[in-house]
């Protein structure tokens, strides 16, 4: 087989992450994404989780029909049982049992024996397999486990039914040329190992987690799982891009394929990013910001004279939209859909309406309205849709003397206008508490970030923040020219979700 197989569990593992919750329409909304992107397998939850987790496997299952789309279980039936449901009107179900393996695992953990363990895997995988022709299984923690008893699981899973066996570094602890000898060994000693796919799934706890993946494919591997920008569990998973456009770079060394449509990743890595919060580092290989951004006068000489000197991809390869000034003040309706078009968004008549009045808004602040800037006035009109509560105005009084002072109106669930002023440690504690009173949802405040979206004085500023309440964390994020309204959005943002989260549990 000379294809890799790209199985995306950016809303499993990916969406485990601290803090990294998503409702039903923004994973439906990725997945979406992820099908234009092309990936063949996506890893949509947990649906034994929660009912909400079981509903959003399930709306994928039925709206995503080319990729396979995969629910993940524990070996106990219950959870099997809730992966069916969840998948079962999928146009190519998957059910993906995992079971520890190592001793570590089982001894401590688990508080069982190897036979039991094996018993377990081979009997759920058996139960899996009545619902799904397509099951796989994982042995976790396999890296920390012993070889001699993963080929005896793997044996006996794949004489159970296992279509797809996939062998996690669960805690980032392989190194790659170990990890690539288990994938030869696995090759040479499990007997009916043709009958199956083997797959890997890498954590990246020592940074290794790409480089570990690699190596498995080098050794045989055929199926590679990951996440966009690398999110998931602790220091995340393989990530998808460096995976998918290492394959492709470097096709002499590797021979191999993949389904995936690298001009797509660009615009998928910048979703994720956009409804997780989790923001993708500046050096961040192929999606981040300075990816493609040469600065010292050696290479800018060498890129203008032939951008092979010191660029192995094209940033076009990959989505990446030109940096230069795009449209302004003068530019028309027209020009800003086609615009949004290149930049791959199709937007109703209703929300480029909108869009347009926030561009022309923005060009009145703004002399250069670059690609980056449309992105952000996008999203930020994406934002705004499903609200509860919305900002009608602010105005607040700050400096070094006075008490910040914040006043704030806002359009409440019948369209009725909400007013109330508060004073605060600063302009932006200020607006939260004048806000805390009008929409009355106690939180904390967990984290506050501002950037600027490109340079400038007169630059958007977008502002991330989480909040947290009854335990559970909620992002928001929100964007202006000035940063106390951003600020505003973004806590807006993040109570709306809350109040829907609140809304589903009723
Ligand atoms: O890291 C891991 O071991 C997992 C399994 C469920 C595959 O995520
Ligand atoms: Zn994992």
């Amino acid at each position: 087989m000379d294809r890799v197989i790209i199985f995306d569990t950016t809303l499993r593992d990916g969406e485990q992450a601290a803090g990294g919750r998503l409702n039903v329409q923004e994973k439906l909304e990725i997945a979406r994404q992820l099908e234009k992107l092309g990936v063949d397998v996506i890893e949509a939850g947990t649906p034994v989780n929660s009912q909400t987790e079981l509903e959003a496997v399930r709306t994928i299952a039925r709206e995503v029909r080319t990729p396979v789309i995969c629910a993940l279980a524990r070996a106990v039936p219950g959870d099997i049982d809730a992966a069916w449901e969840s998948v079962k009107e999928a146009a190519r179900p998957r059910i993906h049992v995992f079971l520890s393996a190592s001793d570590i695992h089982i001894m401590h953990q688990l508080k069982k024996s190897r036979d039991e363990i094996l018993d377990m895997a081979r009997s759920m995988v058996a139960r899996a397999k009545q619902y799904t022709e397509d099951v796989e299984f994982s042995p976790m923690d396999a890296s920390r486990a012993e070889p001699e008893y993963i080929y005896q699981m793997l044996e006996a899973v794949i004489e159970a039914g296992a279509t797809t066996v996939n062998i996690p570094d669960t805690v980032g602890y392989a190194i790659p040329g170990e990890f690539g000898g288990l994938i030869e060994g696995i090759i040479r000693n499990v007997p009916n190992i043709g009958r199956a796919v083997i797959s890997v799934h890498c954590h990246n706890d020592l940074g290794l987690a790409v480089a570990n993946s690699l190596e498995a494919v080098k050794r045989g591997a055929r199926q590679v799982e990951c996440t966009l920008n690398g999110i998931g569990e602790r220091a995340g998973n393989a990530s998808l891009e460096e995976i998918v456009m290492a394959v492709k770079t470097r096709e002499d060394f590797y021979g191999l394929t993949t389904g995936v449509d690298a001009r797509q990743i660009y615009k998928s890595s910048r979703l994720v990013s956009e409804l997780t919060g989790f923001t993708v580092q500046p050096n961040k290989a192929i999606v981040g910001s300075n990816a493609f951004r040469h600065e010292s006068g050696i290479h800018q000489d060498g890129i203008i004279k032939m951008p092979i000197t010191y660029e192995i991809i094209d940033p076009r390869t990959v989505g990446v939209p030109s940096s230069s000034l795009v449209l302004g003040k003068l530019s028309g309706r027209h020009a800003f859909k086609e615009r949004l078009s290149e930049l791959g968004y199709s937007l109703n008549e209703e929300d480029l309406g909108r869009a347009f009045l926030a561009f022309k808004e923005l060009a009145d602040k703004k002399k250069e309205v670059t690609d980056r800037d449309i992105e952000s006035l996008v999203a930020e009109e994406q934002r705004t849709v499903t609200e509860v509560y919305h900002i009608d105005r602010i105005q607040v009084t700050c400096g070094d003397r006075g008490i910040p002072t914040a006043a704030v109106r806002l359009v409440g669930p019948d369209g009725k206008l909400l007013a109330d002023a508060a004073l605060g440690t600063g302009p932006v504690d200020a607006v939260y508490k004048a806000i805390n009173r009008i929409v009355e949802m106690p939180n904390s405040l967990t984290e506050f970030t501002v950037k600027s979206v490109t340079e400038g004085i007169d630059a958007i500023g977008e502002v991330l923040i989480r909040i947290e309440s009854e335990g559970i964390s909620y992002t928001g994020r929100g964007a202006d020219t000035d940063i106390i309204v951003a600020s505003a959005k973004a806590y807006m943002n993040a109570l709306n979700r809350l109040i829907a989260a609140r809304g589903r549990k009723k």
